[in-house]
């Protein structure tokens, strides 16, 4: 994989921009994170947003959940837009966020019923979605304080996030110690690495819940964005989103996002499986499996504004979410209402209720081994 094909400043340069106005990349380039203080929990617990810059790209970050609070990025023309949803205050996070911008853990996506057998023993997690665990339960990662320690190294600056989860939270075996490092590279590129262990046996799926749209939070339907997702099967679910364990193939159905397609295209077509999910809202059986290094997976374009994401993963599986529960109730960050189809999600990971799938790749962990995973967003115009 060519992590180094930077068309950032190419594109820049054909366009005859100078690397200054491309950002902030050079001038900010090894600054430390700044922080300050973003609100507080029912409870008094400060919670601090981090600022961050590198290569023309910016973020902020909350301790709460590990947020990614507002992402900017420039279109064609430099002009800079916040392509993440999100609220401007921690009550709202609180009271109400469909995990914007969040870490999610322990598992990501659903288990069936929340239970689960691991090494003859049966455990029940916390459920939280009709009849199914969702995200880590009622009080997953996103609804955690992470404690942050930010970083610069060489070229590149970001944070490290510490959670601890106890032994039985949210139902889950054994004490799991999680580290996530966001990076910012001299590129603009967000990079997550995962890591975590573990001291009984348990299951671990990592990841990240950024709703992206590309010409800005606030700015309407993601509908003519595009596409390309490298996967010739995907997982079908059952009426509650569990799949049924089949891998089925992408080929003549809506699901084919193998050439790059609007999102909109095949968006009302009656396929049993768009009206279980109200909409999109599956996992895609990457081409390229479990990967020992992060490798292209997947490519959303807007073409209004040129703004690019291609994302590179070790991880097998992409959950594509259409926002198809933003329902016109919660007010974001830029003080517009998100409706339906108003941003996407494209969450790395393994397989939904990979638990009870003994098909699918596995998702347990074990004392002395150490759950990795990594994630690349890189962006260009
Ligand atoms: C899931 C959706 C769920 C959403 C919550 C997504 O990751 O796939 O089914 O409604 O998270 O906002």
């Amino acid at each position: 994989m060519d992590m180094s094909r930077r068309t950032v400043i190419a594109g820049a340069a054909a366009a005859g921009i100078t690397a200054a106005t491309i950002g902030s990349a050079h001038a900010t380039r090894g600054r430390t994170p700044v922080k300050s203080l973003f609100g507080k929990l029912a409870d008094g617990t400060k919670v601090y947003s981090w600022s961050l810059a590198n290569g023309g790209t910016r973020m902020k970050v909350l301790s709460y959940g590990g947020v990614v609070q507002s992402l900017e990025i420039p279109d064609r023309r430099g002009h800079y837009a916040n392509v993440s949803l999100g609220f401007d205050n921690i009550e709202d996070y609180v009271a109400s966020s469909p995990y914007f911008g969040a870490l999610i853990g322990r598992y990501g996506n659903r288990i069936g019923k929340g239970q689960f057998t691991l090494d003859g023993k049966a455990y029940q997690v916390n459920v939280n979605d009709g009849a199914n665990s969702l995200h880590g339960g009622a009080k997953g990662f996103d609804k955690r304080v992470w404690d942050v320690e930010p970083f610069t190294k060489g070229s590149d600056v970001g944070l490290h996030l510490y959670y601890t989860s106890v032994d039985g939270e949210m139902g889950y075996p054994g004490t799991l110690k999680v580290k996530v490092t966001y990076t910012l590279t001299k590129y603009g590129d967000w990079r997550i690495d995962y890591a975590a262990t573990t001291d009984k046996a348990t299951v671990v799926n990592l990841t990240s819940h950024v709703y992206w749209n590309l010409a800005g939070e606030g700015s309407g339907t993601i509908e003519n964005h595009e596409l390309k997702i490298d996967a010739s099967r995907y997982t079908p679910v059952d009426s509650g989103l569990i799949p049924t364990g089949e891998l089925a193939p992408v080929a003549g159905t809506p699901f084919d996002f193998r050439r790059s397609k609007r999102i909109g295209e095949d968006l009302r077509e009656a396929h049993q499986q768009l009206l279980y999910g109200k909409g999109i809202d599956h996992n895609w059986v990457l081409d390229k499996g479990i990967s020992p290094r992060p490798e292209w997976i997947a490519t959303l374009k807007d073409p209004s504004s040129g703004r690019t994401l291609r994302m590179a993963s070790t991880e097998p599986g992409l959950q594509f979410y259409s926002g198809n529960f933003l329902d016109g109730t919660l007010v974001g960050t830029g003080g517009k209402v998100y409706r339906q189809g108003d941003a996407l999600c494209l969450e790395t990971q393994h397989f939904p209720d990979s638990p009870n799938k003994p098909s699918f790749p596995s998702t347990v962990l074990r004392p002395g081994q150490t759950y990795r995973s990594t994630t690349v967003h890189s962006f260009s115009r």
